[in-house]
């Protein structure tokens, strides 16, 4: 085909995200009949059950476009957050605005500055948009290393992203040292703390952003319904900033971007508390009972502060990942995501969690690494 040239040229080299396999794929593959789903941190509980009567009754107005800046999910999420709603901006999917905020602070030549490995969007997003990335490697706990970063910055510095907890190592920066680094990071950066797993955290020093937001103009969140909220499937996230960044931001968004379900369904999602207080509660109670399910079994992993885990076998990624399909359970590979010799399971249901380790214990035994359970 003719056009191939110029499709290759103008994207020579990008890495486009690979999402997790679908447990249809799965099913089609190994004639699996119930596939678990452990590979993209979606909230094994579901969403809350509000949520199907108001897209049911949504369901009669679909030919209608939808509000286009989600005026009445930027009220709802003003109200829970205590903010006026021009600090506030939909996107579809945190992602969107990941994109979008690479584009805007990218123009130019401007140097974006991220950590490595992290959520794979920013440099997928950075390369697509041809723009300037500096990634930053981890330290040595697989934690974000906010001085490295400081030590990145440079004249071009437009943007720079910390993923608090950090995907995929659910590592955890503390507020005294997010503020340390706000306070040292020129005031014409701005600053992206992407808490897509805000609500599974539990460590008390952990930097909760919204209400800071007053003290640093150049400071911006972005939360997502797609994690605890359990509506990933709808694509709903969301940013919280300065009325100027939110301004530019509505400006180019896409006019529709968050649809008519999205925007009633995490509406009547953030009403439910509950379910979220629930969801974290079980999650917490699910990684403590992995963390003791795999200290048993000699396995090494990353305590984690999201809703997934880092667990370290030793052995090529995509080996185990393999082994695992066949067993039913899919997990992301590790090395796909930066950090060799381990997957990355989403923290699951008890039935979930029980799969993957009996799962694990055939890979071992397989193997010949030791099972003391
Ligand atoms: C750290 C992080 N940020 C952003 C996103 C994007 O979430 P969504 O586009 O579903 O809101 C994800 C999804 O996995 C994530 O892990």
């Amino acid at each position: 085909m003719k056009l191939n040239k110029i499709l290759k040229n103008n994207f020579a080299g990008l890495n486009p995200y690979k999402p997790g396999k679908g447990k249809d794929k799965l099913t089609e593959e190994y004639d699996i009949a119930k596939p678990i789903k452990l590979a993209s941190n979606e909230n094994p509980y579901g969403t809350s059950s509000n949520v199907k009567k108001r897209i049911k009754a949504e369901l009669k107005r679909l030919k209608e476009y939808p509000e286009s800046t989600a005026a009445p999910l930027r009220e709802e999420l003003a109200d829970f957050y205590n903010l006026s709603t021009d600090k506030l901006v939909i996107g579809n999917g945190s992602d969107e605005l990941i994109g979008l905020l690479v584009e805007i602070f990218g123009a130019d030549q401007g140097e974006i500055i991220y950590p490595d490995p992290s959520f794979i969007k920013y440099e997928v997003y950075v390369n697509l948009k041809k723009c300037q990335g500096r990634p930053v490697p981890l330290d040595n706990n697989y934690g974000i290393d906010l001085p490295a970063m400081l030590a990145e910055i440079n004249d071009k510095t437009r943007l720079i992203f910390i993923c608090d907890p950090n995907n995929p190592t659910g590592t955890l920066l503390s507020a005294a040292e997010i503020k340390d680094f706000l306070a040292e990071v020129p005031d014409d950066i701005l600053v992206v703390l992407d808490q897509a797993y805000h609500e599974y955290v539990n460590d008390p020093n952990y930097f909760s952003a919204v209400p800071e937001l007053d003290n640093w103009d150049n400071l911006f969140v972005l939360r997502t319904f797609s994690k605890a909220y359990g509506l990933a499937g709808l694509r709903v996230g969301y940013g919280i900033g300065h009325p100027a960044v939110i301004h530019y931001l509505t400006q180019i968004k896409d006019t529709f971007n968050s649809n008519r379900m999205a925007q009633v369904a995490a509406c009547a999602a953030l009403k439910d508390q509950l379910h979220i207080e629930k969801s974290s509660r079980r999650n917490q109670e699910e990684k403590e009972f992995l963390y003791t399910q795999l200290k048993e079994r000699g396995l090494d992993y990353i305590p984690t502060q999201g809703n997934f885990i880092m667990i370290k076998i030793p052995f090529p990624s995509q080996k185990v990942v393999r082994f695992l399909e066949k067993e039913g359970i899919i997990v992301k590979p590790g090395a796909a995501l930066g950090v060799k010799k381990t997957i990355r399971a989403t923290i699951g249901s008890r039935a979930d969690n029980k799969a993957l380790l009996s799962a694990l214990d055939k890979f071992l035994r397989k193997n010949n690494l030791a099972v003391s359970n």
